[in-house]
């Protein structure tokens, strides 16, 4: 399908096209026209579907297609300019880089960022999904933002992200908060110029959603954040369906960008003087499975080890398509570091056959045990889900005695969360809160002290720490983090960000290491 058909075919609605010589629209008065039940019926004709197993896990590779030819219409080029900005971005990485895109296409129309919702003549809300209260943020967060639309009608003020991908949230914000000129879904970012004019010159509330599952736009412009680390996407979506998790909708299928443009990314943020780069995707273990080639994750790592660039991190892995070979290129050591974040959700066989993980307590450890044996000095840290349904206390016995296990080092630990049209949200949710709650806290008090032990072996030794910058609180002191992911704090020169430079450290403490810079260690590259 072209983007042409597509166009037709999977958005939700897209708003009549409109003049650019008309009014501004005055966007409060622009509601009278229709109800919001009106509303909602017109954009959810027949075209948007809610999250649907059976029919995503029907998708086919050969409807992704990839796009060079990415261009801001001319007469959108210098609509910004005098105008600001303001993104604020919730959830995890692909959202911070999605943000970076959007922050490049906005500039590349003329307008300039800013930190302060006073002066922004945009705001953006970049959503997360994942679970209720990343949710609740986001709504809360709308409503502070109604004052300032009535100040001042020609902001605009736009809802984007995995939210936006929910047919619930878009109904809630038609019925709730119509003072929001612009939801756009995770499909639709390259099409912001264009959803940009509409909102600012047709007479309703922008709504485009593609619940299809998404092209590759190679060639959208970025602002990154900082000169020294960088984000690089491989692939996008996620075609694991585990059954409490909402992605795979919010996120569309699985799909791989080419390695040539992959390489070509890195080369260039090399060239201009990354320290590290993090690559990105859902499930990064998936990557290649659906290319024409047989090229998987391990090949890619072993050409990137090649690039002049220090440091190569990549999140996340899934312990299921964790290969041998992937492992094999790992071992090789140098800019690919030792630290694998690999989430393991929960310790019990019988919980993950649920979840739909597709591994068992046994599957894991064995994979750790490969991991070890290929690089004994690699750092482990995961993500773990507490309350899942029917969870029971000897099940999360298994996650508490697989935690000190494996020696995870740090671990992001949530409360089971029901996701609306994901499998287990029809399964009762029937672990009490206290319960969960409990849990969680005897997981956070194992996880924090396995973290403050892995930490105490620090003490006195000397460690790589890529400077960052200020620390947050203090401007004194400067921070980055060492080759395994631990957050270092030292005095030295503000000359010294974005180098690596060596540390010894004198001081530890749960989550942070204190250290003094070892000045003739410096290294000028
Ligand atoms: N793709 C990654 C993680 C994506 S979401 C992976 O599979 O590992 C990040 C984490 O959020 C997940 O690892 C999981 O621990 C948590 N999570 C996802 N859905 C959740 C839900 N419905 N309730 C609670 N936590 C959830
Ligand atoms: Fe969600 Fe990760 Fe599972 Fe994909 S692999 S469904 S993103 S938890
Ligand atoms: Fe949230 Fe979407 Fe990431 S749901 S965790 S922002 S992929």
């Amino acid at each position: 399908m072209n983007e042409k058909q597509r166009l037709e075919s999977q958005q939700i609605k897209q708003s009549d096209s409109t003049d650019v010589k008309s009014e501004p629209n005055r966007n409060l008065d622009r509601l009278k026209k229709l109800s919001s039940d009106e509303l909602i019926s017109k954009y959810f004709q027949t075209t948007y579907e809610p999250p649907n197993l059976k029919k995503a896990r029907s998708r086919r590779k050969k409807d992704v297609d990839i796009h060079y030819d990415f261009d801001i219409p001319l007469e959108m080029r210098a609509v910004g300019k005098g105008k600001k900005f303001l993104i604020r971005t919730y959830g995890c990485q692909m959202n911070e880089h999605d943000t970076e895109v959007m922050a490049g296409i906005l500039t590349n129309m003329g307008y300039q960022s800013t930190d302060s919702t006073d002066d922004a003549d945009i705001i953006l809300l970049n959503t997360c999904a994942i679970r209720e209260n990343a949710e609740n943020k986001v709504f809360g967060e709308i409503g502070h933002l109604k004052p300032l639309k009535t100040e001042n009608p020609d902001l605009i003020i736009g809802v984007c992200g995995c939210m936006s991908q929910e047919e619930s949230v878009v109904n809630r914000i038609l019925k709730k908060h119509p003072f929001v000129d612009l939801i756009f879904g995770t499909h639709n970012i390259h099409r912001l110029p264009k959803l940009i004019n509409e909102a600012m010159f047709g007479k309703e509330m922008v709504v485009e959603v593609w619940s299809k599952e998404g092209d590759i736009i190679e060639n959208l412009p970025k602002v990154r954040n900082g000169k020294i680390k960088a984000w690089v996407n491989i692939m996008y979506g996620c075609d694991k369906f585990c059954t409490y998790c909402i992605v795979p909708y919010t996120r569309g299928k699985e799909r791989s960008r080419r390695p040539e443009d992959i390489i070509q990314e890195v080369r260039h943020l090399a060239a201009q003087g990354y320290k590290e780069i993090t690559l990105l995707g859902q499930n990064v273990n998936a990557y290649g499975k659906d290319l024409d080639i047989d090229y998987g994750l391990g090949d890619l790592m072993d050409e990137i080890r090649k690039i002049d660039i220090p440091r190569v991190r990549f999140t996340t892995s899934h312990p299921r398509d964790f290969d041998d070979h992937l492992i094999e290129v790992l071992a090789k050591g140098g800019n690919l570091l030792d630290h694998i974040h690999l989430p393991v959700q929960s310790g019990s066989s019988e919980v993950l056959r649920v979840m739909a993980r597709r591994y068992t307590r046994e599957d894991y450890l064995e994979l750790v045990r490969k991991i070890r044996e290929a690089m004994p000095n690699a750092t482990l840290t995961t993500d773990i889900i507490v309350g899942f349904p029917n969870e029971t206390d000897e099940q999360f016995e298994q996650t508490m005695s697989l935690v000190e296990e494996v020696g995870f080092e740090s671990a992001y630990t949530f409360i089971y969360s029901p996701r609306e049209g994901t499998p287990a949200a029809k399964w009762e949710d029937n672990i009490p809160m206290e319960v969960k709650k409990e849990r969680l806290q005897r997981l956070n008090a194992l996880v924090n002290k396995q973290s403050a032990e892995a930490m105490k072996h620090y003490e006195g030794k000397t460690v790589k720490v890529l400077v960052e910058g200020e620390s947050k609180k203090d401007p004194d002191v400067l921070s980055g983090y060492t080759e395994r992911n631990k957050l270092v704090n030292f005095k030295g020169p503000k000359s010294i960000i974005g180098e690596i430079v060596e540390v010894k450290i004198t001081n530890t403490k749960t989550w942070t290491l204190d250290g003094e810079l070892v000045e003739s260690a410096v290294e000028v590259n």
